[in-house]
């Protein structure tokens, strides 16, 4: 490595992402991976929505076709407690179906030792190096801060997207990642952890319309599975996403988006209180935007504004960028790319 090189490297923020790809994760990857700011150290696995065993295939196939040098390790099979059925008509069959090319199946495994335990090791080893970037249920964050608490203090922050001020999408309520595992992001949120939250009030307007899909589509001749994932994502969002009929909403690339340039949103600091208990109110987040501190309720950061444009460009260009590197790598479908 030169000089440049090293300096370079030395100031890309350290991140594990903690995911469940997901269109949407692997959209949140591609940012990642072409944004040149990161040093993405590990991609941890754990199900949602999918089962843990096609997330970590997702994402071996994500980082494999996006060149990205990072080991996988899979996570957690369940939630702490809460049972329910993954949501395939939103995200398909495998958690991640195209409409069309598929990834090529990556030849490599994820790596031996559970993802919460890799989280451990990496934060107890470098403290206050890594930022953790959660994209699915916090199910393994939380098995980690149980295994050992001490690691609250040894990681830099926690950037997530779940919950919201108001309105769900799996309920009325709730948003599908907090409610997929209320009682772990209640223990995240409740660790002391700088955490910031990015719930649907902006994720909803993180729109990709279906020009912009179309552009991602222009960037390669020929096969292109970024568009084509993006396009069955398209088909099947709507459903889901509080009325939005131009294209889905890619909620997760929002705190990949926040590390890249913090000015895109408008954050505060908010009282936020996780629902637990059974009912309709099960895994919605309670924010409260007047401010008013409870003794109960951990105070979070909370981004409460987007530049929707702005962030727009960026997603956009990212993926662009993200199929011509699909390309590159031969992120194609065995049966075209032998
Ligand atoms: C979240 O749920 C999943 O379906 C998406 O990947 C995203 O993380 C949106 O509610
Ligand atoms: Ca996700």
């Amino acid at each position: 490595m030169d000089t440049w090189t090293t300096v370079m490297a030395e100031h890309r923020r350290k991140l594990i992402i903690d995911c469940d790809p997901g269109h949407d994760d692997m959209a949140a990857i591609a940012l990642a991976a072409t944004s040149g700011a990161f040093d993405i150290s590990a991609v941890t696995t754990v199900c949602g929505n999918a089962g843990v065993e096609d997330t970590t295939r997702n994402a071996l196939d994500i980082v494999s076709a996006f060149g990205v040098d990072a080991p996988v390790y899979a996570g957690a099979t369940g939630p702490l407690i809460h049972v329910y059925e993954f949501p395939t008509k939103f995200h398909g069959v495998g958690g991640m179906q195209s409409a069309g090319a598929a990834f090529r199946r990556s030849k490599a495994s994820a790596r031996p030792g559970h993802a919460a335990l890799e989280i451990i090791r990496r934060v107890k080893a470098e403290p206050g190096a890594y930022t953790l970037v959660v994209l699915g249920p916090m199910t393994n964050v939380a098995l980690a801060l149980a295994l050992d608490p001490s690691i609250s203090t040894t990681i830099r922050e926690i950037v997530f997207m779940g919950g919201g001020t108001h309105g769900g999408n799996i309920t009325a309520t709730a948003e599908f990642n907090i409610w997929a595992d209320p009682e772990a992001a209640k223990m995240v949120l409740a660790s002391g952890i700088l955490c910031t939250m990015f719930g649907l009030n902006v994720t909803n307007e993180a729109m990709i319309t279906r020009a912009d899909i179309e552009r991602v589509r222009a960037a390669v001749a020929g096969r292109n599975p970024v568009a084509d994932i993006l396009d069955f994502y398209a088909s099947t969002n709507p459903l889901f996403a509080q009325g939005l009929v131009d294209g889905p909403a890619l909620h997760d690339p929002c705190p990949i988006a926040y590390l890249i340039d913090p000015t895109l949103f408008e954050t505060r600091a908010l009282p936020v209180r996780v629902a637990t208990e059974e009912g309709p109110y099960l895994g919605a987040t309670m924010v409260d935007l007047r401010r008013i501190p409870s003794g109960d309720d951990p105070v979070i950061n909370v981004a409460v504004g987007v530049d929707a444009g702005r962030l727009n460009k960026l997603v956009v260009s990212a993926l662009c960028r993200a199929a011509e590197l699909c390309a590159a790598n031969g992120g194609l479908p065995q049966s075209i790319a032998s």
